[in-house]
């Protein structure tokens, strides 16, 4: 690790825009600490009070956390093994190891139980939600940020969990394949994008858009969109059946999920904007009744 002098914010918005390969500019500076930089943490008193402010989007922006994220993801590899997931890695640098054997601070991937955020249950005690710092005084800078980021986490695995139980209710069929267009080749990913705009609810309109967006993201080799196609190899408007298409659309979840947790740039592309910092996404009853009854 290196240490930089600070530059001032005017000096920081003026630096060169780095540009990652999905396409999200973020002012960066490699070493760049912003949790230490004044001018930064004089203007984000209400954001470092965590106990009173729940995760919203407009501290989100204020404690600048897709650079803090970025700064983090450059500084940080020498805390990751190999063959550690990013955002693995990163729950640990929050939260230490979990598991009763991990008393000493390790990159060791077969000794502890790994946090791991890609699966698609909504009850996983390796993907738990942040409890904000218990304290009498405002957290510093640097514990907000890094509380944001476990927060972006848990929100983003919780929400895709949630879509993917209410798709997979049986009373969800019907709004399935209502959805399917005659016209077209569907596919997982173009019935989602028509699903979650449709019969997702208020409380969840910002993260909803960034679901949508992500599903737009090719899977990538490392995750291949098995169940997704079916219909456009054959030419169909559709071959599967209201149940095959549900599978296929948890899949397709799964995938997605699976790519932002363990894709550092697909991960900050999604949660930008504090898309997820916020509490009360919808949870899986109401969108479970939303899809029945339309
Ligand atoms: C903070 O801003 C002031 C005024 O622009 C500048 O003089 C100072 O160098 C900045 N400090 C840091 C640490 O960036
Ligand atoms: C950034 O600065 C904060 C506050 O001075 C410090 O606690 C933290 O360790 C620094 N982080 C890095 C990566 O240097
Ligand atoms: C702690 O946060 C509250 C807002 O939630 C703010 O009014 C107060 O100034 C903060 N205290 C410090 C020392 O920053
Ligand atoms: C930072 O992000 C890049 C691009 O996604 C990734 O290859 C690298 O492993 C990440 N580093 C860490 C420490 O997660
Ligand atoms: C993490 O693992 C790498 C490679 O296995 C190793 O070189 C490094 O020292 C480890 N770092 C820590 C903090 O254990
Ligand atoms: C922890 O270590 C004990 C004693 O070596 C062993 O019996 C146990 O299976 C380990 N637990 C885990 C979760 O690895
Ligand atoms: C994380 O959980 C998923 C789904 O349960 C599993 O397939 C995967 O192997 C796990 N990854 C790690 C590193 O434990
Ligand atoms: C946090 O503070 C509350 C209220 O003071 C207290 O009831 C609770 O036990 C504390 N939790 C922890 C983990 O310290
Ligand atoms: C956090 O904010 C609440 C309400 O604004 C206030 O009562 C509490 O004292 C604040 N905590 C700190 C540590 O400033
Ligand atoms: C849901 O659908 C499956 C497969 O079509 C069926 O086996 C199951 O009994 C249904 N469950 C309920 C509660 O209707
Ligand atoms: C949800 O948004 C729609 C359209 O903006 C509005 O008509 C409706 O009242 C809202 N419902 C709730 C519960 O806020
Ligand atoms: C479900 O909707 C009701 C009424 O809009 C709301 O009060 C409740 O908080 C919602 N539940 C969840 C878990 O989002």
């Amino acid at each position: 690790m290196f240490v930089v002098t600070l530059p001032s914010l005017a000096v920081l918005l003026a630096l060169p825009t780095y540009t990652l390969a999905s396409g999200i500019p973020v002012v960066v500076s490699p070493g760049l600490n912003l949790s230490s930089n004044p001018n930064v943490t004089a203007h984000i008193p209400s954001c470092t009070n965590l106990t009173n402010n729940a995760p919203n989007p407009y501290c989100y922006t204020k404690l600048q956390e897709t650079a803090y994220l970025t700064n983090w993801n450059l500084t940080s590899p020498e805390l990751c093994a190999p063959d550690e997931l990013w955002s693995t890695c990163y729950l640990r640098s929050v939260y230490g190891k979990p598991g009763p054997n991990c008393t000493s601070l390790t990159n060791s991937t077969t000794t502890c139980a790994q946090y791991n955020c890609t699966t698609l249950s909504l009850s996983t005690p390796l993907c738990p939600e942040p409890t904000p710092p218990n304290s009498t005084h405002n957290a510093t800078v640097a514990t907000a940020e890094a509380y944001y980021g476990a927060w972006s986490i848990y929100a983003l695995q919780h929400h895709i969990a949630t879509w993917s139980a209410a798709l997979a209710a049986n009373t969800s069929t019907a709004a399935i394949l209502a959805a399917l267009n005659p016209r077209l080749p569907n596919t997982a990913t173009s019935l989602l994008a028509t699903l979650i705009p449709k019969y997702g609810l208020n409380s969840s309109i910002n993260a909803d858009a960034a679901l949508v967006t992500l599903l737009k993201l090719p899977t990538g080799s490392a995750v291949p969109q098995l169940a997704e196609g079916n219909a456009r190899l054959r030419g169909e408007s559709s071959s599967l059946t209201g149940p095959q298409w549900q599978e296929a659309l948890v899949i397709r979840l799964g995938q997605v999920l699976d790519l932002a947790m363990r894709r550092f740039e697909t991960f900050l592309g999604a949660v930008k904007g504090g898309a997820f910092s916020a509490v009360g996404l919808e949870g899986v009853g109401n969108l479970t009744r939303s899809l029945r009854d339309g």
